[in-house]
């Protein structure tokens, strides 16, 4: 899979995507992240790519001419599956939004900044409006890295059998039931007996009904669906 983040702050980006599982990805070839500074594609001497909003109030607004390039630029090249702006007024991610991204071959991902971008890049070019939650964060950049992990670490071969995809919370709409490890008993807590007794389908069921009981206590609304 190819995203191609477009984004003013791509020393932001970097970090999060260069260490841990996104590494390993990359390093496996199974996920080829770009970061494309939109400074690029301006013209003016100063790499102008955010001017004062019509009707006047607080705050710039990003320009249409730079990403409109910068869009472009990367259109010509090769088809993309989405084309996904980071914003607060967008659809709330969610497990099952991530479950689709992660089928996906190419992908452009643009981070806002200021008061947002021009509306009529969103009308010409944007195919998907993501947020990350019901808060404003400074800009798209680290929304973008929540979403580039949780895309990357789905795709097939990045995760081995210990850390599977396939047990986390949110598939099936479930939290994860509790987990342990080694001592057996820690501060007078022991671990429960059925994790110790070596019979899978007893465990297995335990755990199903951990998760039921964990989601109907803390998250009762994902019970609903
Ligand atoms: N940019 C600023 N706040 C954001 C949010 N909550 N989600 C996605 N992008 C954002």
């Amino acid at each position: 899979m190819r995203i191609d983040i477009i984004t003013v702050l791509p020393e932001l980006l970097e970090s999060p995507l260069n260490h841990s599982i996104m590494k390993r990805a990359k390093t496996k070839g199974l996920l080829e992240v770009n970061l494309i500074q939109l400074r690029d594609f301006t013209t003016d001497k100063h790499n102008t790519v955010d001017d004062y909003q019509y009707g006047g109030g607080a705050g710039m607004v990003m320009m249409c001419e730079p990403i409109a390039k910068c869009i472009e630029q990367l259109k010509s090249e090769r088809h993309y599956d989405e084309i996904i702006y980071m914003t607060p007024d967008g659809e709330t991610l969610t497990q099952k939004n991530l479950n689709g991204f992660s089928l996906l071959k190419n992908i452009i991902i643009l981070c806002g900044h200021y008061k947002g971008i021009d509306e009529r890049i969103r009308q010409l070019y944007i195919t998907k409006e993501i947020s990350i939650g019901d808060y404003v964060l400074s800009g798209g950049e680290l929304a973008a890295a929540i979403l580039v992990d949780g895309i990357g670490r789905l795709l097939p071969g990045v995760l081995n059998d210990e850390t599977s995809a396939l047990t986390d919370s949110f598939q099936d709409n479930l939290l994860s039931p509790p987990v342990y490890t080694r001592p057996p008993v820690f501060n007078g807590l022991a671990v429960p007996e059925i994790l110790l007794s070596g019979h899978e389908l007893k465990i297995q069921e335990w755990r199903y009904e951990q998760a039921i009981e964990r989601t109907k206590t803390r998250r009762p609304d994902l019970l609903k669906d």
